[in-house]
């Protein structure tokens, strides 16, 4: 390959995020032949591992998380051979002489040398405090940083990270990881609605009812309890994927498909969002925590009873909002968002319920089975898309049942998916932002949200849990659409078959 020949400083190389999702993504990506040349990946932690350890550690996270399944002697070995380790601590200024001098590597191209941030947050101004001793990295793209989420924990700490990474670093410098930019389904919503001229004269106001965004989890919080207890279900979700899912629906089409086009006109949905006065977060937010229930027949405990979690903890496991794009195109159209944890199954999906039809003359049949028409963009794990119409059923007389036009990736495309890592990585290795999150994205999201955290902090009397493990969250979620004469839609994946 082509590629400029790279060094990653893997800051938290001990941790979750490096042996689940980093590092099975670089395996991965040597196996595909797309890493340069010459490269290496320097682990940084403060666990006193060797080399070998690190290593070990590392092929395990392979094994378990890879998708490609566990890996193969040969291919690790060559693999291994560029895993390095440091043990260090991070304020520790030796740590950064060594790693600024990481570049002097005789190679015959220098390399680029990307600093990836997988630790928890409370290093970050650490790590970033000591590199900006060194002048020399300022605005050099040959030095990069990766950043992960949480970007702040709201607005105005938001802002603080982003002026400290910018003292250091400049924008076209920083990686901010919203792994969600990443999916392959995702990516495909830009293509979808711009490579196609059938949606644009629709997709508006004048076609579209409303739009549902779910994203339901059946996990709980496995080891995270520590971070998620101070985070949420809308910080932890709905701040940066759910949200820049309705900036990939809501956003005008951009003239160019570069990084700061397409950036620029998500920020403009987010400005657009009517922003919800603090007397009005109840109508437009619903928080939920689950409480023991039972799912795949087996009995799950409570969130408060998980690992790490405050026994009286008021956060949230779930949470909903009705959102208004306040712009000529979506003008009065709600956007539904819904996320949690512990719900009854693992589903990512966009719906576009279309209004019904001005006149239908099917008025003696039933209108149970009339529905109006639905785009749904599949996110995941069903990877696809549905348009839902309605047909003539064979027969005599007119009985109408709704079906499907649809295509699943299983079926249309005959390679894998990488994984949202695999791709991410590779573009930071190319120095192509165009899926990352730029500092006034991240403020504009936490905009949107900043009232309601401020309201639900300062409103503790609440009935956690409110709902059971393995529901579709509270019943205050289903009135928050209800009062709108709406419903939420059961996702595809889980309707009744509707057979003949
Ligand atoms: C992460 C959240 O950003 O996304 C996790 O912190 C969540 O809580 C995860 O489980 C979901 O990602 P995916 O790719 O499995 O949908």
């Amino acid at each position: 390959s082509q590629m400029e020949p790279v060094i990653i400083v893997l800051f938290g190389a001990s941790g979750d995020l490096s042996a689940r999702k980093v590092i099975p993504a670089l395996y991965n990506l040597h196996l595909d032949g797309l890493l340069p040349q010459q490269y290496a990946i320097v682990g940084v932690a403060r666990s006193s591992l060797t080399e070998e350890t690190l290593r070990e550690r590392f092929r395990q996270g392979v094994d378990q998380y890879s998708r490609r399944g566990p890996a193969k002697e040969q291919e690790w070995d060559a693999f291994a051979e560029h895993l390095h380790y440091i043990q260090s601590n991070y304020d520790e200024p030796t740590l950064y002489d060594r790693l600024t001098k990481l570049g002097d590597t005789g190679w015959e191209t220098p390399p680029n040398i990307v600093f990836y941030l997988a630790t928890p947050p409370n290093l970050f101004t650490i790590v970033i405090d000591q590199l900006g001793r060194f002048s020399e990295l300022q605005g050099d793209i040959r030095y990069r940083i990766v950043i992960e989420k949480p970007f702040g924990h709201d607005l105005h700490s938001a802002k603080a990270l982003n002026q400290r990474l910018l003292q250091v670093f400049e924008e076209k410098q920083i990686y901010r990881i919203d792994h969600y930019l990443g999916k392959e389904t995702v990516q495909n919503i830009l293509a979808f609605r711009f490579g196609n001229a059938m949606w644009e004269p629709v997709w508006n106001r004048n076609f579209i009812d409303h739009v549902q965004i779910t994203v339901s989890e059946k996990i709980g919080i496995g080891r995270r309890g520590q971070y998620y207890d101070s985070a949420g279900a809308l910080r932890d979700m709905i701040q940066n994927h759910l949200m820049q899912l309705l900036c990939l629906i809501a956003m005008e089409a951009p003239t160019e498909f570069t990084a700061d086009q397409i950036r620029n006109k998500k920020v403009d949905v987010m400005h657009a969002i009517r922003a919800i006065n603090k007397a009005d977060v109840p109508a437009f937010a619903v928080r939920g925590q689950y409480g023991q229930g039972w799912m795949d027949g087996q009995p799950v405990q409570a969130y408060r009873c998980e690992k790490d979690v405050d026994i009286n903890s008021n956060t949230e496991t779930f949470a909903a909002l009705k959102l208004f794009v306040d712009n000529w195109r979506w003008q009065g159209v709600p956007f539904y968002l819904r996320t949690g944890k512990c719900m009854p199954g693992r589903v990512s999906e966009i719906s576009l319920q279309f209004r019904p039809v001005p006149h239908h003359p099917f008025a003696h049949l039933n209108t149970q089975v009339f529905q109006p028409n639905r785009l749904v963009l599949q996110i995941e794990p069903n990877e696809g898309v549905v348009l839902r119409t309605q047909a003539k059923e064979p027969g005599m007389g007119m009985k109408l049942k709704p079906v499907d036009m649809s295509y699943c990736y299983q079926d249309v495309f005959h390679q894998a998916s990488p994984d949202a890592y695999e791709t991410l990585l590779v573009d930071i290795m190319r120095n192509d932002p165009g899926l990352f999150m730029r500092a006034d994205q991240v403020e504009a999201a936490w905009s949107v949200i900043d009232p309601i955290l401020e309201v639900w902090s300062e409103n503790t009397e609440l009935n956690f849990p409110n709902y059971q493990a393995g529901q579709w969250g509270p019943p205050e979620a289903e009135s928050l659409v209800a009062q709108d004469r709406r419903t939420w839609l059961l996702p595809i994946s889980f309707e009744p078959k509707r057979g003949g």
